[in-house]
């Protein structure tokens, strides 16, 4: 590897290869090169409006600038690992292209500010694009769950069943989280979106830039601080991962759930041919190898929100070289976290759901036992004789093998003199459902209601996404 070291000057021998393959990043960070000439670019101009170049002279250097990112996105561009990162890759092809002259771009800069300016354009793209996925897969649940309204289902607790809910509630559970985790996005996307550029290696400069010009030329909202944080802060990246974090925690967990809709003793659902796989031994098998891949991938994207946390823990400021392996982190999730979204999101609209099953399981675990509690409990009993009265019910139609709506009127009255002849309108697992309707509740009333919260919200972040 021939090729001069851009910091070689004090050096009297040359790199050993094995430091040189262990120090690069260019073959991952070459990902930053359209942030990386895009910043450039903002650099050069803010130089010439400060007098620190010539107008000509920031001109030549866009205008080659222009050219390296063509060459990048036609697949031109010859990386060199020899030139260690995407930073320097660019900046050499720059002079090669303009003469020597692209060596002023680096006038009042430095790659520790530069690659904290050129990760936070690129994690703002990224989870502008997870906010868009996290609407998408909730307008998905959205539709499925209005089509769903009167479909029951047990609801569960410690996963045994306890009381009926409709199946639109608990798709529209889901789609609570993933608007939370958009609201999320949002949030972290206002501490991303912060330029750091003008910080310098780590103290600022002596020459006169301004760095809120370059932050307007990038459309960021804000300008950094602090020239030490500004180069060793990488908040934003532990923010994102911990965002993609939750994000996969919230699918993991629907994944789960629809592993166990899907095996026969459930029933629920029927997975899409397009999204389940089959056994090279057992012809009867359809796996659900795409849920149980989204649930596993979750524990690698925890893994990369650790590493990151880990790598800060014990820097003193400001740059340090360990930051480097802040991006691998982030563009693991991000593939994941993206991936994940949308899988998910075509996943859910072909799914095929089994009202049926969902019906007949609704009999098998007396869960419209607080309902004959309640009932009591609107007759003038106190809740707790209520609630023993009724258990005392559900021993006996267990032993007779029966749901407690399939007992007489004198089977009943053995546990409670208060029960009458309305009792059984009581025991409807429809009427279950249909008179929860306090707020957030699963009877279709309320559950109309969230539709419309649920609606208002996506018609607002639709249209208009974060970032632009
Ligand atoms: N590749 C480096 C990184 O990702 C760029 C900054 C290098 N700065 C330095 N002082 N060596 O952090």
């Amino acid at each position: 590897m021939s090729t001069k070291k851009m910091w070689g000057g004090r050096f009297a021998r040359k790199t050993a290869a094995s430091v040189e393959a262990y120090t690069l990043s260019v073959t991952f960070d070459r990902k930053l090169a359209a942030e990386d000439v895009a910043g450039s670019k903002a650099h050069a101009r803010m130089l010439a409006e400060q007098g620190i170049l010539t107008l000509e002279e920031a001109e030549r250097i866009q205008e080659g600038l222009e050219w390296v990112r063509q060459e990048i996105a036609e697949n031109r561009f010859e990386w060199k690992p020899e030139l260690e990162d995407v930073h320097m890759n660019i900046e050499a092809r720059l002079t090669d292209l303009i003469g020597p002259l692209g060596g002023k771009l680096h006038t009042a800069r430095s790659r520790n500010d530069q690659v904290a300016l050129d990760f936070r354009l690129y994690v703002s793209r990224r989870l502008t694009q997870w906010g868009q996925a996290l609407a998408n897969l909730s307008a998905v649940l959205l539709d499925r769950a209005e089509g769903q309204r009167e479909t029951l289902l047990p609801g569960y607790t410690h996963l045994q069943p306890a009381q009926p809910v409709s199946l639109a509630h608990h798709l529209l559970a889901y789609a609570w989280m993933f608007r939370r985790d958009h609201e999320r996005v949002t949030d972290a996307l206002k501490r991303v979106r912060v330029s750091p550029l003008g910080a310098a290696a780590l103290a600022g400069t002596t020459h006169p830039i301004n760095p809120d010009s370059v932050r307007a030329a990038l459309g960021l909202d804000a300008v950094f601080g602090n020239s030490l944080d500004a180069v060793s802060d990488r908040d934003f990246v532990a923010e994102a991962l911990f965002v993609g974090s939750l994000i996969m925690a919230h699918l993991s967990r629907l994944c789960e759930e629809l592993i166990l809709w899907a095996n026969p003793n459930f029933g629920f659902v029927r997975l899409p041919d397009a999204y389940s796989t089959g056994s090279s031994i057992m012809p009867q098998k359809k796996n659900p190898d795409v849920c149980e891949l989204m649930r596993g991938k979750t524990g690698r994207v925890y893994g990369n929100l650790t590493a990151l946390l880990t790598i800060l823990k014990g820097l003193p400021l400001s740059y340090n070289r360990d930051l480097q392996e802040d991006k691998e982190p982030f563009f693991d999730t991000d593939e994941t976290v993206r991936a994940s979204l949308s899988i998910m999101a075509d996943m859910m609209a072909e799914m095929g759901f089994n009202p049926e099953n969902m019906r007949r399981s609704l009999a098998k675990g007396f869960l419209n036992a607080t309902e004959l509690a309640d009932y009591l409990v609107t007759k003038g009993l106190a809740f707790r004789e209520a609630h023993h009265a009724t258990g005392a019910a559900v021993a006996f139609a267990e032993r007779e093998g029966k749901g407690l709506e399939d007992l007489t009127l004198d089977d009943l009255r053995q546990f409670s003199d208060l029960i009458g002849d309305d009792v059984f309108a009581v025991l409807s697992y429809e009427a279950a459902v249909a008179r929860r309707v306090s707020p957030g509740g699963t009877g279709q009333k309320a559950v109309d209601r969230q539709v419309d919260d649920l609606r208002a919200w996506l018609a607002g972040v639709i249209p208009a996404e974060i970032g632009g």
